[in-house]
């Protein structure tokens, strides 16, 4: 054999064998380069019952209501008396983690991946209803709070300081009797990768109660001027990417790429729009859905961006399975049940499921968006139930209960795919990528 062609298998070989050795090394490489845990796999710093993938995804689209709750609460604020998501609102979607260093010396933290948040908030020591795992401001020599008066704190959404408070920009919200989230706005370094952004605006979380409370905090990647994007400034120019690897995979991690360094060159695009009605989240423009090569017919409000009532359609990492308003729902299963030609069954959140034995007529689900057409892998719509029998269609009507008019694509949908959110240049890529 020839000697590079050796060499070269035998890094291959050990490169693979330190990878399986340990998985969950960071993998880490470069600046604005980060891992991405999901909280179901094997690597994730919080520890869960390990169950099939078919009964994570179960359990956590279980959690989407919520989650719907929270994106309708997300109406640009008019008044000081905008309504708020409650704590758990903001802080129970625990699906996807990277690691960051806060404060002087580095705090490891762990904090989730939401496109749908500004703010970060991190539990702070001495946090009344929050796990162990805390940053402690004390043994940051970088650290410090923030006053009332600084314009950051009336950005961040319904935080209010109590007239003539002292105690810098302080929040206290109490959504009934049993529940309560209350976080001071502070700042210290944030290190991601091998950057630092010097100077960070946080929630410091005092206290929660009400729900179960994830240990990690979370890294608010949306559109608002709090956001991630927002603070570091040129630094990421205003780009960011991520893959999220398979609910199958439970080995595997995906990763998250800032800044425009290392994105993918040719990738298609769709435009970004900005709703002024939810400013913090990423919209597109959804124009239709077909199941086969049936263009599944839909009526056009139902897909419509309509900047007053803050309809359309999102991307979003915090939700599990794509929810579409009922209507569209139902036309897209009624297609898809009527070319599977079979008997249907429900399981947990899926209302279409069917013998596997019918799977190899199951017709492929494609969004077309402006100029971008995605042809969703099978893998990314349809899911196994436990036993292997079953094959579900990996979607839902949005929940009813909650006055809602978006659509939202998911991370069931968005396995091993990247997917780049270019705010500088008002577009977001799709593009296939193994991202296990
Ligand atoms: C690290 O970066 C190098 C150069 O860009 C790349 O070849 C390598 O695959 C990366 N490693 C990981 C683990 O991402
Ligand atoms: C941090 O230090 C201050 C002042 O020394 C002290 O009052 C406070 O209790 C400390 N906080 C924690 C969480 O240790
Ligand atoms: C926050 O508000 C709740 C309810 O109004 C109150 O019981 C609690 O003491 C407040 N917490 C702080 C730290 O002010
Ligand atoms: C950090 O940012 C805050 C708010 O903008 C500001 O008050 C403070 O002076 C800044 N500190 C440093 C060291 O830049
Ligand atoms: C979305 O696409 C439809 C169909 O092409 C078009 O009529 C509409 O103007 C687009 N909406 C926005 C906000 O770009
Ligand atoms: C659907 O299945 C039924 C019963 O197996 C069969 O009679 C019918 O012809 C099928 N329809 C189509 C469109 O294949």
């Amino acid at each position: 054999m020839d000697l590079k062609i050796a060499s070269f298998l035998f890094f291959a070989l050990l490169i693979s064998v330190t990878k399986a050795l340990d998985p969950c090394a960071s993998q880490s490489n470069g600046s604005g380069d980060l891992s991405i845990i999901p909280t179901y796999s094997k690597c994730s710093p919080v520890t869960l019952p390990r169950t099939d993938s078919f009964s994570t995804v179960l359990n956590m689209a279980s959690k989407d209501p919520e989650r719907f709750k929270y994106l309708s609460t997300l109406v640009a604020q008019k008044t000081t008396a905008a309504p708020i998501a409650s704590g758990q609102q903001v802080l129970n979607i625990p699906s996807y983690i990277v690691q960051v260093k806060l404060g002087t010396p580095d705090q490891l933290m762990y904090m989730v991946l939401d496109t749908s948040n500004d703010i970060a908030w991190v539990p702070c020591s001495g946090c009344i209803g929050c796990s162990s795992i805390t940053f402690s401001p004390n043994s940051s020599t970088t650290y410090g709070s923030l006053d009332c008066s600084v314009p950051e704190c009336a950005q961040a959404r319904g935080l209010s300081c109590p007239a003539g408070s002292p105690g810098g920009c302080f929040f206290n919200q109490s959504h009934g009797g049993d529940s309560s989230f209350s976080a001071t706005l502070v700042h210290d370094s944030l290190g991601l990768g091998k950057d630092v952004i010097p100077n960070y605006s946080f929630g410091c979380i005092n206290s929660v109660s009400g729900g179960n409370i994830p240990p990690q905090g979370l890294l608010g990647l949306g559109r608002g001027s709090m956001s991630l994007l927002s603070q570091s400034g040129s630094l990421y120019s205003g780009v960011f990417s991520y893959c999220l690897p398979s609910f199958k995979s439970y080995y595997f991690s995906g990763s998250l790429k800032l800044g425009p360094v290392g994105q993918p060159k040719s990738i298609r695009t769709t435009p970004l729009l900005k709703n002024p009605r939810r400013p913090s989240l990423y919209y597109v423009n959804l124009t239709g859905i077909s199941v086969g090569k049936v263009l599944v017919p839909i009526a056009p409000q139902f897909l419509a961006f309509d900047p007053t009532t803050g309809a359309g359609t999102i991307i979003d990492s915090g939700t599990t399975i794509t929810r579409f308003v009922e209507p569209v729902y139902t036309a897209i299963r009624d297609e898809f049940r009527k070319q599977v030609n079979s008997t249907f069954s429900s399981l947990g959140a899926f209302d279409t499921c069917f013998n596997t034995n019918n799977e190899a007529v199951a017709p492929a689900i494609t969004l077309r968006f402006t100029d971008l057409v995605l042809r969703l892998p099978l893998e990314n719509s349809l899911i196994h139930s436990s036993s292997g029998t079953l094959a579900c269609l990996a979607m839902a009507a949005a929940p009813n209960n909650v006055n809602s008019v978006l659509n939202v694509i998911a991370n069931l949908q968005q396995q091993n795919l990247r997917i780049l959110f270019d705010v500088a240049n008002s577009r977001l890529g799709i593009a296939r990528e193994l991202c296990n």
